[in-house]
């Protein structure tokens, strides 16, 4: 069962859509979730804390400063808790609310200070869904990642039709489970200071992601890629100070805030977003990249016929590191491959260090059990010529924080600073 031991904290606002929400904590509980319940104060104008308390199982949270004492659980706690926040009903007021960033009451509080997904179903008149204040809300929260369910159109209780009534419970259950289905947690921001690591003036390329290479106009060959590792380093190190462009295949990562992404399906493509986006002082393939392509994609989908085997001539494609590596007039000064090895790890990094020509290469072991690629560890090793330096396994945001500091060293040792700004 999907839900089951998933902790979800409920935020129930004040609109009358709250007894929807009633028969939502019983589906969850009858689904083994964990739920948890915050009321505002509105919310108890339309249910009362003994029906919510009875259904969920537990005390139901309302007051802030009752919980800032923290001898049971802290508000901070309470909102980390959970794997998931769900607001349901999400009146106007709580959008705008969490739109601003307002923290006056506990609902709000959680929802700032909490570090997962948040889903809320909105629930209102009509007319304040429509107005331009909560589409403008709306449009910041979705920008900001909060998942949307509803509102459906329909009769309202004030007499109106339209857009502004909660989702049903059942499709509120099958958004919360498609929620789970990806990591809920929000990693912190990179500090603008990462320790004394200075990139400032600097140009950094990052590929990330895996590539899709079309067999027919529906089919494609890809791998496991999340491109999780890629943009943790573009993120950090847009954090020291770089100016980056990201360059990434198809993920279902949001793109990095403030970082310059460009999107590409194939090898091909990236190939030519990084040749387009050199010179750079340091250029980083974290990507995925697919050795081979189909070398005739058909135009049609391809049928199934009598056969039943079927054969697919590949092509190779470009070596994206290789061609950077060797690049005659804009070399990055310095250049970083990985190596996501399955077995012989340290061996076959040092041997493609050779064979690319490049700098560095990030040597990670991803055989079975391993949980690498599109898990949310990684334990890296650092091949250079001169020097073997295995990290800890470690957040992968963390990860890409320890490897720019290293670049970021290396750079300075190789030549001294300069860019290409
Ligand atoms: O040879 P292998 O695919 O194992 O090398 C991995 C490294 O080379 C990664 O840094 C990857 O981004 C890069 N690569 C590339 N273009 C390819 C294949 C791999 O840039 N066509």
């Amino acid at each position: 069962m999907a839900l089951a031991r998933k902790r979800i904290l409920i935020i129930i606002g004040g609109g009358i859509a709250a007894y929807k929400t009633l028969e939502l904590i019983r589906r969850l509980r009858e689904a083994e979730a964990e739920v948890r319940v915050v009321m505002t104060e509105a919310a108890k104008q339309f249910v009362t804390e003994l029906s919510v308390a009875s259904l969920s199982g537990g005390k139901v949270f309302a007051d802030l400063f009752s919980l800032t004492d923290e001898t049971e659980i802290g508000h901070i706690q309470l909102s980390r808790d959970a794997d998931l926040l769900v607001v349901a009903p999400a009146t106007a007021d709580l959008l705008a609310k969490m739109a601003h960033g307002l923290a006056n009451d506990l609902a709000s509080t959680l929802l700032l200070a909490t570090n997962k997904k948040i889903l809320v179903a909105p629930a209102m008149n009509v007319r304040m869904w429509l107005n331009p204040a909560t589409q403008r809300n709306v449009a910041t929260l979705q920008k900001d990642g909060v998942l949307f369910v509803g509102p459906d159109d329909g009769d309202m209780a004030c007499g109106e039709y339209g857009p502004g009534r909660m989702s049903e419970p059942a499709a509120l259950l099958i958004a919360i489970e498609a929620a789970l289905r990806h990591d809920t947690a929000i990693p912190l921001p990179v500090s603008p200071h990462v320790g004394a690591v200075d990139l400032s003036g600097m140009r950094v390329i990052v590929t990330s992601g895996p590539t899709h290479e079309p067999i027919d106009p529906v089919r494609y060959i890809a791998n496991r890629s999340s491109g999780k590792q890629g943009h943790a380093l573009a993120v950090a190190a847009a954090a020291a100070g770089a100016k980056v462009v990201l360059i990434s295949g198809p993920v279902v990562l949001p793109d990095p805030k403030g970082i310059e992404t460009r999107h590409v399906q194939t090898a091909a493509e990236m190939l030519a977003a990084v040749e387009a986006a050199l010179p750079a002082d340091i250029f980083i393939s974290a990507a995925a990249v697919a050795d081979w392509r189909v070398a005739e994609i058909a135009e049609e989908k391809i049928k199934k016929g009598v056969e039943t085997t079927a054969v697919l001539k590949l092509a190779q494609n470009p070596d994206i590191l290789h061609t950077v590596a060797e690049h005659k007039t804009a070399r990055p000064r310095l250049v970083v491959g990985f190596a996501a090895e399955t077995s012989e790890m340290l061996d076959r990094a040092q041997a493609k260090l050779a064979r690319k020509h490049c700098d560095i290469i990030i040597a990670n072991d991803v055989g079975a059990g391993s949980d690498v690629m599109g898990g949310d560890e990684n334990q890296v090793t650092i091949v250079s010529e001169d020097k073997i330096q295995a990290l800890p396994r470690m957040n992968k945001d963390e990860v890409a924080r320890q490897l720019i500091a290293r670049f970021a060293e290396l750079l300075q040792t190789k030549s001294g600073r300069g860019s290409h700004g």
